[in-house]
């Protein structure tokens, strides 16, 4: 992929960003969706590539647009494979709650696992304690081996799990390791990324989340050299047939970086929408609005942290009433 992609791809996420943040508080999580996938879909044809759309808002039958299969860009430019998520968090934005992102990756044709809409066990960490997990083992000794790479005391790690009932198990093993718990209400992409910058206050993201939303966080942490754990967990029979279709054979195995994100040459792209652990959230100031994004390329490993200001009224894609 040409390295000036990068930059056309963090153009959608900022538009996705400056378009549902609009609606932050005002309890619509529906109507914010709508208002990021419409920007997102805009702004992805201004992009130089033949994309399909790997993970997006559902299957044809389900989502209007960012369907899953669905073609954006031009048929003159190279093929890639996207997945999107044009507001992880939609509780969160709907509440004006932080780490709500606009979120895309994209990699080369058959780059990226087509992950079923279902659940996924993830556990990641940053680039200091790669090598450290494995996702079969008790949660304390996990723990102690990150603190141990991280030079840190296991009291002093903190890790991020989803407040939800599935996790009582994990909140209890995390609490008699000792270590601090930051307990979310949503979005767990951006905690995962967050784990691979030290002065995030994140060490360890583990639970059960979204699996699209953990290629979206695995490609990141494959730009930053941080490390990620998952296994899909399908609810019932038809999820495990889901899952065969899209091309995934053992269903129970453990997926690491290289499953989940098999290309080395991938872009990710956020924009925060509410503030969050790494990304400020979207500024209103009457005529403009500024957003702050983070971009980056597995194959260079550059990171880049974007603070733009936008002109509103030269936004296209907020004329057209998105
Ligand atoms: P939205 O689809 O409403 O944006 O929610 C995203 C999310 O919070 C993910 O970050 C997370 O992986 C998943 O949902 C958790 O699912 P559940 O809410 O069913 O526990």
């Amino acid at each position: 992929m040409e390295r000036e992609l990068a930059l056309e791809f963090v153009r959608v996420t900022e538009a996705a960003a400056i378009a549902a943040g609009r609606l932050m508080g005002r309890g619509q999580k529906e109507a914010a969706d709508k208002a990021a996938v419409d920007a997102m879909r805009a702004m992805l044809d201004t992009v130089q590539v033949r994309g399909t759309v790997v993970i997006g808002e559902g299957e044809m039958d389900e989502a209007p647009m960012l369907y899953i299969g669905e073609k954006v860009g031009g048929a003159q430019y190279p093929e890639v494979d996207i997945a999107v998520d044009p507001l992880e968090g939609t509780n969160l934005v709907a509440k004006g709650l932080p780490n709500a992102i606009a979120v895309l990756a994209v990699a080369e044709k058959g780059g990226l696992l087509h992950a079923p809409d279902m659940y996924m066990e993830k556990l990641a960490v940053g680039p200091e304690a790669k090598g450290c997990i494995d996702l079969d083992a008790p949660i304390a000794h996990n723990l102690a081996r990150v603190a141990a790479a991280k030079g840190k005391k296991v009291e002093d790690l903190t890790v991020v799990i989803l407040d939800r009932e599935r996790h009582a198990s994990i909140i209890r093993q995390v609490r008699a390791a000792g270590a601090r718990i930051k307990l979310i209400t949503d979005g767990d992409v951006a905690p995962a990324v967050a784990t691979a910058f030290g002065d995030s206050g994140v060490d360890v993201l583990i639970g059960i989340g979204g699996a699209p939303e953990g290629v979206l966080a695995a490609a990141a942490l494959k730009c930053l050299g941080g490390e990620m754990q998952a296994r899909l967990m399908p609810g019932n029979q038809a999820e495990v047939e889901r899952a065969h279709n899209m091309g995934i054979k053992d269903i129970g195995a453990v997926l690491g970086l290289n499953d989940l994100v098999r290309s080395n040459d991938v872009i990710f792209a956020a924009t925060g929408i509410t503030d969050g652990d790494l990304l400020r959230g979207v500024r209103y100031l009457g005529a403009k609005a500024t957003t702050h994004s983070i971009v980056m390329r597995s194959r260079t490993g550059t990171i880049r942290l974007v603070e733009a200001t936008h002109i509103l009224e030269k936004k296209a894609f907020l004329r057209r009433g998105c």
